[in-house]
């Protein structure tokens, strides 16, 4: 049996079973979602961003209200936060109103760890992203869509490109498919975006773009996360798209059916062509849809015990 599941903060926090549960669980309610409609009926569901978010929000939002779950969001623009409220005491005062899930994002590294440490039991905190440590769920849906377009995890060599260093995203992606024993994990990009050796330990590290996607079966396009960099010359448009953008050339350097994938927001003409987001090897759309199936999946796990 597998161990219950908490809070989702890190995915170094799960076991491969967890993870692998979580998978399976998010591609079986993609196959047939109306079965597990109102499952987690007059729950309720905090949505707390510190930052801006399109996808993570709403797909929380409409994962919790496909469940039944009914759903508050508050954001640090427009409550207390602006008077001067913490991050403790709004969420000591959101945690007395008696919620069954707090989605947490923040800008600053390990804010949900500590959150869910304060939470009562019955409480669940989820990661929505913090800083540039981690963004579990992301890795979640990015895993369910890899595994159904790839097949298995074994067959996959995935390319993550571009600002791996200040990206949430990349950090949690490694280390889920580092759990699961991922056929090759390749970074590329500039060096100053590159992390340490921690961050990159299993991988292969290129220094250009074109070597590294030679026989790819799969290419994740990162941003420049330009709202976390201070103190690093951040290259033009232009310029970073000639070096590092994904075009159509170089799509044709890849196995043939590559498949593109990109967490989003993108910046068309930067990190990724418009050819290329648009092409139909493009998963970019059905990494969005699969957020809202593994996101299901998450709040369906967490609160299994209250069934
Ligand atoms: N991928 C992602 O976290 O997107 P949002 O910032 O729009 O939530």
């Amino acid at each position: 049996m597998v161990a219950a599941l908490n809070h989702f903060t890190e995915i170094d926090h799960c076991s491969r079973e967890q993870l692998e549960d979580l998978i399976n669980f998010a591609m079986e309610i993609s196959s047939d979602p109306a079965p597990f409609e109102n499952r987690r009926k007059g729950k309720m569901l905090v949505n707390l961003f510190y930052e801006p978010s399109t996808r993570t929000r709403v797909s929380f939002e409409v994962a919790a209200k496909r469940l039944g779950m009914h759903v508050i969001n508050v954001t640090a623009t427009g409550s207390s936060v602006e008077k001067g409220e913490t991050l403790t005491d709004t969420f000591y005062t959101i945690q007395a109103m008696g919620p069954d899930c707090i989605v947490v994002r923040h800008p600053e590294e390990g804010n949900a760890r500590k959150l869910a440490a304060l939470a009562e039991p019955g409480i669940h905190v989820i990661n929505a992203g913090d800083g540039i440590a981690a963004h579990p769920t992301q890795a979640l849906l990015d895993a369910v869509t890899l595994r159904q377009h790839v097949g298995s995890f074994q067959k996959l060599r995935l390319v993550m490109a571009g600002d791996i260093r200040h990206s949430r995203v990349a950090h949690s992606v490694i280390a889920l498919l580092k759990k699961l024993d991922v056929g090759e994990i390749r970074l590329a990009g500039p060096a100053q975006f590159m992390p340490g050796e921690a961050a990159t330990a299993g991988t292969r590290i290129f220094d250009n773009l074109d070597s590294a996607i030679r026989g790819a079966n799969a290419v994740m396009m990162l941003r420049i996360q330009k709202e976390r960099i201070t103190g690093l010359d951040i290259p033009g448009a232009e310029e970073y798209h000639r070096e590092w953008g994904l075009t159509t050339r170089r799509l044709g350097l890849t196995e043939p059916g590559c498949h593109v994938l990109h967490p989003g927001p993108m910046n068309r003409g930067v990190e990724i062509s418009s050819a290329v987001a648009d092409s139909p090897q493009s998963l970019i759309r059905n990494q969005v849809r699969n957020g809202l199936y593994a996101r299901m999946a998450l709040l369906l796990t967490l609160m299994r015990e209250e069934n």
